[in-house]
């Protein structure tokens, strides 16, 4: 696989947005995409796993039933670009059934070296299927991937996993639109949306028993104190699940257990915590099928389809760029 890595002042700017997010006024925050470095990703991982967590497995599922119906809707010839690959493994079948009628291009973008190298390895004895990386964050990752487009040939931009849930609503649709704005007429998005479902579920599925959440939560302190030099005492913060009722969202949070202070020397800092106060450190988002339509159409897109999981309340979007 070719990779296009990219040298950022990544240690400068993980310092410059933890400043940022833990000295706001009122409610701390930390970006959740510093959740994924290896550890995260392979925290992550495992959560994908667990009987709790459904998402991964409905995603799965969706993709390996309907890969066939799902690439029937495209106009061939495409190039596809997947935002966040991840591992890569729920992308196999999607793949598998466009490498049947021609050789295609398959372009991860992912902010993670070694998710973009465990994707490779997951998918690189399909036949006809060229792979080349992206190291970069999605939208710059996508303009790339755009900016190579060969004539007459639509691109099928994967973006999977309910990742979108990440962002509140309105970022949510703001993202899709940039998304579109990229795109031709003619392209389109598959899009993968968690589904609504009961707050006793949701906790669950974000503070389980073993918890493999509260290590994948409480490994962003870890990040912290092992690459801006800090000293969090990992034992005095306990990982929380919430749900938001108003956001119509599940948030993780990390609460301090007592009063305490904390260095964090490269980003040049002293920070206070009293005690029960929590950092906010990722947000995910749940949809009703409607409302994805609605957003897909706010965004300049048609859904041409949707597929739903029964067993754990999931979509897949199909969606035109109009
Ligand atoms: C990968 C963002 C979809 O929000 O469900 C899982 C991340 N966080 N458990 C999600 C996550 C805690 C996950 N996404």
């Amino acid at each position: 696989m070719l990779v296009h890595a990219i040298t950022t002042n990544a240690v400068y700017e993980f310092a410059a947005d933890v400043r940022a997010g833990l000295t706001r006024p009122g409610q701390k925050e930390l970006p959740s995409k510093y959740l994924y470095d290896d550890v995260g990703s392979a925290l992550f991982e495992v959560i994908s796993h667990l009987p709790e967590y459904g998402l991964t497995r409905a995603d799965e599922r969706l993709l390996r039933r309907h890969a066939r119906e799902i690439v029937d809707h495209l106009d061939s010839p495409v190039a596809v670009a997947e935002l966040g690959s991840g591992s890569g493994k729920k992308t196999r079948w999607i793949l598998e059934a466009l490498s049947q009628r021609e050789p295609t291009f398959y372009y991860p973008v992912e902010i993670s070296r070694s998710a973009l190298a465990m994707c490779e390895r997951e998918l690189s004895d399909i036949d006809s299927i060229s792979i080349v990386g992206f190291e970069r964050e999605y939208l710059d990752g996508l303009l790339e991937v755009a900016a190579r487009r060969q004539r007459g040939r639509h691109l099928f931009v994967l973006f999977l996993g309910s990742t979108i849930g990440n962002f509140d609503r309105p970022a949510g649709v703001k993202f899709m639109t940039e998304v579109r704005r990229i795109l031709e007429s003619g392209d389109s998005l598959l899009l993968g949306t968690d589904l609504e479902k009961p707050s006793t579920q949701l906790l669950k599925a974000y503070d389980d028993e073993l918890g493999v959440t509260a290590a994948f939560d409480l490994n962003l302190l870890a990040r912290i104190n092992r690459e801006l030099d800090a000293d969090f005492d990992l034992g005095q913060f306990a990982h929380v699940a919430r749900i938001n009722h108003h956001a119509r969202s599940v948030e993780m949070h990390l609460q301090s257990k007592r009063r305490q202070t904390v260095r964090i020397s490269v980003a040049d800092l002293r920070i206070e915590f009293f005690e029960g106060e929590t950092i906010w450190t990722e947000s995910s988002h749940k949809y009703s099928a409607e409302e994805v339509i609605q957003m897909a159409r706010d965004s300049g897109f048609v859904c041409q389809a949707q597929w739903i999981d029964e067993q754990w309340p999931f979509a897949e979007n199909l969606l035109i760029a109009e």
